[in-house]
């Protein structure tokens, strides 16, 4: 089949680069009816491996729906998600629970922490459960940068939101995983802890060869990404290469005028 027919254009990147993971004609539906609500419309996207990704759009126009259908954490109603050459949509239950656990880093818009762990535990659980050794110079290396050190032995309940955020981005990087996908991974951080996170993230793709997704509001946080897609309705509306915070800015601006 020629490249063409099998990779729908977007009107966004021509797709050049070696996919990490891309939407084809990716739709999703919630409910039936008057009720219903279309989240996706039939989204064509590719990331790049080795380039950082920022998603923009407002609320409600899918962000977390695509993200949430890209990482395996939802199905799609119709159309495929791939991580690198694999179709999510063709893995059994116990194949997506592995593929998650051992290619995937995520940190969830709601931080997903096990409260009776503590912050060390919630930090290494996923590589514990996959019966790896946690690197310990990584792991002191990122818990410092984070600010973390000194709350490794608190539980959830005893931690800030914004400390909560930050080790809910700990527990994603410590096993260097192929992709990070991150919902608002700064949302609730002060603007020094979300430097850090997102200097941690561009070292994660300039440094380590990881590819990185997030969704974001924050235009700063934007500007660290190689590429800015914008979301409106459940489509891809516009998109913007190495992006200034200002460009970012009349963007969304333009988008929120239309909505
Ligand atoms: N489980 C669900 N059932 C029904 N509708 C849903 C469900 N999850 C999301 N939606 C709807 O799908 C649309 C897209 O939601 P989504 O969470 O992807 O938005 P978002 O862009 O991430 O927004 P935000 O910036 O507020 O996080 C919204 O209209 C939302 O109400
Ligand atoms: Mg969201």
């Amino acid at each position: 089949m020629p490249e063409s027919e099998q990779r729908p254009n977007t009107g966004t990147t021509p797709l050049t680069g070696e996919a990490a993971a891309r939407a084809v004609n990716l739709h999703k539906q919630y409910g039936a009816g008057d009720t219903g609500v279309t989240a996706l419309k039939s989204v064509n996207v590719e990331f790049v491996r080795n380039e950082f990704t920022a998603i923009m759009g407002p609320s409600g126009s899918g962000k977390s729906t695509l993200m949430h259908c890209m990482a395996g954490l939802d199905s799609a109603t119709s159309g495929q998600a791939f991580i690198g050459d694999t179709d999510l949509s063709t893995l059994k239950d116990r194949e997506m629970t592995n593929l998650r656990r051992d290619r995937l880093g995520f940190i969830f818009q709601s931080f997903n922490l096990v409260p009776t762990l503590t912050a060390r535990e919630n930090i290494t659980l996923p590589t514990d459960i996959a019966g790896r050794k946690v690197d310990a110079a990584w792991f002191d290396s990122i818990t410092d940068r984070l600010g973390l050190s000194q709350r490794l032995t608190h539980r959830p309940a005893e931690l800030s939101g914004g400390q909560q955020q930050r080790v809910a981005c700990a527990r994603a990087l410590v096993s260097r995983p192929e992709i990070i996908f991150g919902d608002e991974p700064t949302g609730n951080l002060d603007s020094n802890s979300s430097r850090e996170v997102l200097n941690i993230l561009r070292t994660a793709v300039d440094e380590d060869n990881q590819t990185v997704v997030i969704v974001t509001h924050d235009a700063k946080a934007a500007s660290y990404a190689d590429r800015v897609i914008f979301l409106a309705d459940g489509e891809i509306v516009n998109e913007l290469r190495d992006p200034e915070i200002n460009t970012i800015l009349d963007t969304m601006a333009g988008i929120e005028r239309k909505n």
